[in-house]
Order: C-alpha cells, then sequence, then structure tokens
C-alpha cells in the first residue's frame, strides 16, 4: 500500500462499484483506492472489470471483481455478501451502472425498452440501496453515492425513458436519505452533465453531435471521468458528514 493510500481520505474503508468496468464508474473505483479504500468493482462486463482491477493494482491499491447485473437480485444479494467476506465490511457504495437504451422516436418508443432502461437504471439503484444499506449498519454506518444525470432534473427530449428513470433515481435518493439519516447512512446523487465515455460516443453518435454536446456545457467542453469521480469520492468522505439528500450537479454549469 502507498503512502498516499494510506493517508488518504478513505483510508480502512470499503467501497463498492457497480459499472466500474467503463467511464464514470471505473474512474470512481480509481479515485475510491486513491483516496485509501479497499474497492469491490462490478459489472457485467468482465474483461472491462478484471482490468479496472489491474489498473487499481498497479496504482498500489486493493481491488476485487465479481460479475454483477443489477437487475439481478440475487447478484447484488452475492455482490455484497462477496464484499463482507472478502473485505470484511461495507462503507461506501456508487450506485453508477446504467444504460441509455435505443433512441427511438417518442411515439414508437417500444414498452420493452422502457422496461430494460427502468430495470437496470432505476430498479437497479434500488436493489443495490436494500442490500447495502444491512451491511452499512453491520458497521455503523456509511455513505450511498447514486449516478443519476443532469437528464434526472431536466428533460432530454430524445431519451424520455432514460430522463424518466434518472428522474426516479433523484427520488429515491431523497427518500432514502431522510429514511436513513438517523442510522448514520448518508445518500446523496451525483448528476453528470456531458461525459466523455464510451456511452456519450454512442449518444454523440446517435442523437447529436460532439460540438452540440460540448457547446450544452457554458465551461465549453465535455467532462472527463475523473472529475464526477471526485465529486463522488468528496460525498462518500467525512467531509461530506452533513451532506445527505441532495442531487449535485457536475455539469459545467448547464442547470446553472
Ligand atoms: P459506460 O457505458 O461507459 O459505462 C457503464 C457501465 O455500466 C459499463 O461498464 C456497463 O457494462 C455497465 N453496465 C450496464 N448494464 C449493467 C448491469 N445491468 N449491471 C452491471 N453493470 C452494467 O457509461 P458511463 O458514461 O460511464 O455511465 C455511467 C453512469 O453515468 C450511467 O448510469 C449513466 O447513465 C450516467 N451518466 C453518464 C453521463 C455521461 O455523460 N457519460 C452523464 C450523466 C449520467
Amino acid at each position: 500500500m502507498s503512502s498516499t493510500t494510506a493517508s488518504g481520505s478513505l483510508a480502512g474503508r470499503v467501497a463498492l462499484v457497480t459499472g466500474a468496468a467503463s467511464g464514470i464508474g471505473r474512474a470512481a473505483a480509481l479515485a475510491y483506492a486513491a483516496a485509501g479504500a479497499s474497492v469491490m468493482v462490478a459489472d457485467v462486463d468482465v474483461a472491462g472489470g478484471d482490468e479496472t482491477v489491474a489498473l487499481i493494482g498497479e496504482d498500489g491499491g486493493q481491488a476485487a471483481f465479481l460479475r454483477t447485473d443489477v437487475s439481478q437480485e440475487r447478484d447484488v444479494a452475492a455482490l455484497v455478501a462477496e464484499t463482507l467476506a472478502r473485505f470484511g465490511r461495507l462503507d461506501c457504495a456508487f450506485n453508477n451502472a446504467g444504460i441509455e437504451g435505443r433512441k427511438t422516436a417518442y411515439l414508437d418508443f417500444p414498452l420493452d425498452e422502457f422496461d430494460r432502461i427502468f430495470a437496470i437504471n432505476t430498479r437497479g439503484v434500488w436493489i443495490c440501496m436494500q442490500h447495502e444499506i444491512p451491511a452499512m449498519l453491520r458497521s455503523g454506518g456509511g455513505a450511498i453515492v447514486n449516478n443519476a444525470s443532469i437528464a434526472g432534473l431536466r428533460g432530454a427530449a430524445d431519451l424520455p425513458a432514460y430522463s424518466a428513470s434518472k428522474h426516479a433515481v433523484v427520488g429515491m435518493t431523497r427518500s432514502v436519505a431522510k429514511n436513513q439519516a438517523r442510522n448514520n447512512i448518508r445518500v446523496n446523487a451525483v448528476c453528470p452533465g456531458i461525459i466523455d465515455t464510451p456511452m456519450m460516443d454512442r449518444i454523440v453518435a446517435e442523437v447529436f453531435t460532439r460540438e452540440a454536446a460540448t457547446v450544452m456545457q457554458p465551461i465549453g467542453r465535455m467532462g472527463a471521468p475523473a472529475e464526477v469521480a471526485a465529486a463522488v469520492v468528496w460525498l462518500s468522505s467525512d467531509a461530506a458528514s452533513l451532506v445527505t439528500g441532495i442531487a449535485m450537479p457536475v455539469d459545467g454549469g448547464a442547470t446553472g
């Protein structure tokens, strides 16, 4: 373990990240490890998950991977059980796994696609919280961060089901935060803007151009996954001890 790791804001803590094989989830897993946490990496993408674990190892951090589909309750139960078996506790969780879904004209939007988006983006976050909270209570509390989106704060015209699924994540975050406040479990959401990830590459290819995406953020550029990860680590740390139930835009001013 490097000296940075030993003295980080999450030294000795255990963090779990879903969707950690790519993009924002991978950046958050690396940032948690750099802050001193041991990290449980979860994703349906086995090769990408293994790569995230290897990257954390190269930096001198501790991590393990379990293939997990967040829409399957038995996978999530196994993930939390494996985290406790390997690392002994659960302090921080970043419920990040999500899909953008197919771009389809509003009136033709297929119900099965609506259900698939909600099964992962919304129900997946709910299942994760239900299994993470009892594990956190065993060690006296914890911090959960759910990944919503600026599409969870404003309507995204071309992604109606995605936008609805992310509004629901914000709603669950606010509700569970109030429910768990006396249990020393803080629950917050991040609402990233336009972040340069494989998902954004797919959205840009289907919905708008890269230039249009950049103009949507007053800062004049896309965000980097590490810039969202920094907010996630801060919300997970004791520095945010009075912060719960918020939906924090990380969007270069887009919703300001
Ligand atoms: P990404 O596509 O690069 O990564 C998403 C990861 O989630 C992938 O590794 C994928 O395999 C995994 N995943 C998908 N379905 C899963 C399932 N059922 N169970 C477990 N893992 C699953 O996407 P990105 O951009 O890193 O997105 C991460 C989160 O951030 C998503 O929830 C997305 O909606 C949200 N977000 C992204 C923004 C962006 O600009 N890239 C903006 C706002 C929110």
